[in-house]
């Protein structure tokens, strides 16, 4: 009451203000006098609910007005509806982090100096945790971040199934599994949206491949699609409530996954039932017509130029402008349609910008350094620890600690694409490392190896100068003389941000390390016992050498907290408890989409009729990731699922609630797992489900569940899951529903796909 009555005070002060001024001689417009609140317009009085007030606010707009909001002003936003006070729509990237301001034209940032940010883990990493409360505190803190820098979008979470691991942008997404992917990107959205920000879940869909990307028509079968490429966006749309989604670059059906009647109109708002705002990929939509009746609600960056390339004004020439309102005048578009547009753009404003109660936001504050690292660390696996080599105790016998590799100093927050960022700070894992042991033991450098020394993204630089012109001879001669007076050898390589490795817009050329690192690698190996390979990624690397190196950490990117988190997994500081959210195979030939290598497959064929198109058959159908190799009896590198911790665990037998499941019932499979060694940890406990018998073929298991359990020394847990009918269920595509045939299954528990601790039988009547 009291903050009312003195609000309305200030509010009658200002009034008799400007009536002075107007006394003075300014001949203003009588001042607005104050309203009873049953005056205020219902689109701006937030009692009211959110659906009336878009009705309210869309009889009041103009037909330019309502066209000018569903396509951009600008790199980055699009116009609110000024005349009524109804404010712009600001996207930013993602998914990693808040992207630096732009120019209001141009890609180059505007070097503003109040735009750094928190990097977060790559969402490999986050997958790689298996954690739900990972992703909460992941999409908390980013949409905090968002929110602070007033952004009304974040331009993800991406959730692209991991098809090749060529993909150049497979270290955005959260791995080759439809279920962890849908689990993980659920509590992410919230969080983000928990703020007031939208999350903005990309690329919307089949885009699993970085070559070729506007014009691959991907050929998949509905069973495939519905199975592997769309639940986790059906996911973070019905469960998540997602506000927003970005529509992909690639065809489908012959038509841009921007301007998709099957994928934005029949499943997206049809099947699913999204009211949220669709929105294309930059420069995605190529169309008027299908732009205006496919299902696309803003369009954004077609002509990323801007002005410069612009008729007049770029924006007012984008496929939903002027031609969409010389439709619309001319009677060839309805304007039933456009007020659908609107609306859904309308909710998205109601929902962020003109929801009073959201939070302020906060930037680069230490809990959000916090959840990086703690993220981070939670994420990074252990792939291989032979002799225990992990954890490095720092005592008498480990007093020289080498580190060698590019990457143990290189700035991995600037490049890879659209996520890239302008950090506040970014420990490299050499600063960790020696921050870590620092006066307990001595650390060496040796760069091994010269990958790529640039570091420069739109006009956002690292700084570092890394050029280096001693040949790939003389650096590997210094390290392994380093090597041999050292106790342990750390080297930190991978891949990097730069195009054909883990980048936008290009894919890998091969599945193995670049720069000679190979070489590098087996010349340590060679004179060190205590060798730690730490691989920096977001894709599955070939590794030759396994057998001669003992210790093996896949660390993805790890942003601003890498250097940390690196190190606390080292040094054991945590116990590391992350899995691997994709399986590493042994040679790319191994890998589904590969495996016939046929350009079909991958990267797909022109059509050789004179347009750009290429077709690209997912022939490899729902044998993507361990469903492939499973099925196949193929031996991966490393498996799906698979990562190793300080202590070990031990798994009891699993039991189910009943022996049989109604359709409508379900039943629960417990398991204990106990801690057995000495130091608390953490276990991914995973369920998979193999249906022994089916009219169609059926994969060899499948993920329906996991759980990650913290056991203290000693300590033992029961895990347990429920299973109902949808775990058991296929896509019947020719009924277009899912299915569960009755008879025999069996839920394996498993600490990894090729690592089945215990089964159990159940049917379905
Ligand atoms: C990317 C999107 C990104 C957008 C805006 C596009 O090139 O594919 O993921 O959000 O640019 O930067």
């Amino acid at each position: 009451m009291k903050k009312l009555a003195f609000s309305a005070a200030l509010l009658l002060g200002l009034l008799s203000v400007a009536a002075e001024t107007s006394a003075q001689g300014f001949h203003a417009r009588p001042p607005k006098q104050p309203v009873a609140s049953s005056q205020v317009p219902v689109y701006l009085n937030d009692r009211k609910p959110i659906e009336e007030r878009v009705e309210d606010a869309l009889s009041r707009m103009t037909l330019e007005e309502k066209v000018a909001v569903c396509h951009a002003q600008s790199k980055f936003c699009s116009p609110g509806v000024k005349r009524l006070g109804i404010p712009e729509v600001w996207m930013t990237d993602g998914p990693h982090g808040i992207r630096p301001e732009v120019k209001w034209d141009e890609w180059d940032q505007a070097g503003w100096t109040n735009d750094s940010c928190v990097a977060f883990p790559a969402l490999t990493c986050l997958a790689a945790s298996w954690n739900r409360e990972a992703s909460l505190l992941y999409g908390i803190s980013i949409g905090e971040e968002a929110r602070y820098r007033n952004k009304t979008v974040i331009l993800g979470p991406g959730v692209n199934i991991y098809r090749t691991p060529l993909n150049g942008r497979n270290f955005e997404y959260m791995g080759e599994d439809p279920y962890l992917a849908a689990e993980m990107v659920v509590p992410y959205v919230q969080g983000v949206q928990s703020n007031g920000v939208a999350a903005c879940v990309k690329h919307y869909a089949l885009n699993n491949q970085e070559i070729n990307r506007h014009t691959t028509n991907v050929i998949v079968d509905d069973r495939t699609l519905y199975e592997i490429y769309l639940p986790a966006f059906k996911a973070a749309v019905q469960e998540g409530g997602a506000w927003t989604i970005m529509a992909a670059y690639n065809r489908y059906k012959d038509q841009h996954a921007c301007t998709n009647k099957y994928l934005l109109l029949d499943i997206l708002k049809g099947e699913w039932g999204f009211d949220g705002a669709v929105v294309s990929d930059w420069g995605g939509v190529h169309e008027t017509p299908q732009a205006i009746t496919n299902g696309l609600d803003m369009e954004f960056g077609s002509w990323t130029d801007g002005l410069t390339n612009g008729v007049s004004n770029a924006y007012d020439n984008y496929y939903l402008a002027n031609p969409y309102l010389n439709a619309l005048r001319s009677g060839k578009a309805s304007e039933e349609v456009l007020n659908d547009k609107v609306r859904r753009v309308l909710r998205l404003i109601f929902r962020t910008e003109m929801n009073r109660r959201r939070p302020w936001g906060s930037l680069c504050s230490d809990e959000h350094y916090q959840a990086a690292r703690r993220i981070g660390a939670e994420g990074i696996v252990l792939l291989q620890n032979k002799n225990n080599t992990l954890p490095i105790n720092v005592d008498e016998a480990s007093k020289k600690i080498l580190v060698v590799g590019e990457n143990a100093i290189k700035m991995m927050t600037v490049g890879g694409g659209s996520s890239s960022l302008k950090v506040q700070r970014e420990i490299s894992p050499l600063d960790g490392i020696r921050e870590a042991v620092a006066g307990r033991a001595e650390v060496v450098y040796a760069r091994g190896y010269v990958g790529d020394p640039s570091g420069e993204y739109n006009g956002v630089v690292t700084g570092q100068n890394l050029n280096d012109d001693r040949t790939p001879e003389a650096l590997i001669a210094e390290a392994v003389e380093a090597a041999r007076a050292a106790d342990y050898v750390i080297f930190v390589g991978g891949l990097n941000k730069s195009a054909h490795q883990d980048c936008e817009d290009s894919d890998r050329a091969g599945l193995e390390l670049p720069y000679g690192q190979d070489r590098v690698i087996e010349a340590l190996a060679a004179v060190s016992k205590n060798l730690v390979v730490v691989n920096v990624s977001g894709n599955a690397v070939a590794m030759p050498w396994v057998k001669k190196v003992p210790a093996i950490v896949q660390a993805w990117f790890i942003g601003s907290e890498a250097g940390h988190a690196i190190a606390d997994v080292l040094f054991g500081e945590v116990n590391p408890s992350g899995k691997l959210p994709m399986t590493f195979p042994v040679k790319l030939s191994d890998s589904p989409a590969h495996a016939s290598g046929d350009v079909n497959q991958y990267p797909g064929v022109p059509r050789g009729d004179g347009s750009p198109i290429l077709d690209e058959k997912y022939t490899e159908g729902i044998y993507v990731g361990y469903r492939w190799y499973d099925t196949k009896k193929i031996r991966p590198l490393f498996a799906f699922g698979h990562g190793l911790s300080y202590t070990t665990f031990k798994y009891g037998k699993a039991t189910a609630s009943a022996k049989t499941i109604n359709a409508d019932g379900s039943l629960t499979v417990s398991i204990d797992v106990t801690n057995t060694g000495s130091r608390a940890g953490a276990e991914v406990v995973q369920l998979y489900i193999t249906d022994k018998k089916c009219t169609v073929d059926r994969p060899t298991k499948e993920l329906k569940g996991f759980e990650k359990v913290s056991l203290a020394p000693g300590e033992t847990k029961t895990v347990k899951f429920t299973i109902a009918k949808q775990a058991l269920s296929f896509f019947d595509a020719t009924a277009h529903k899912w299915v569960a045939e009755p008879g025999v299954f069996t839920a394996h528990i498993a600490a990894a796909a090729d690592d089945v601790r215990s089964s159990v039988d159940f049917e379905l009547k």
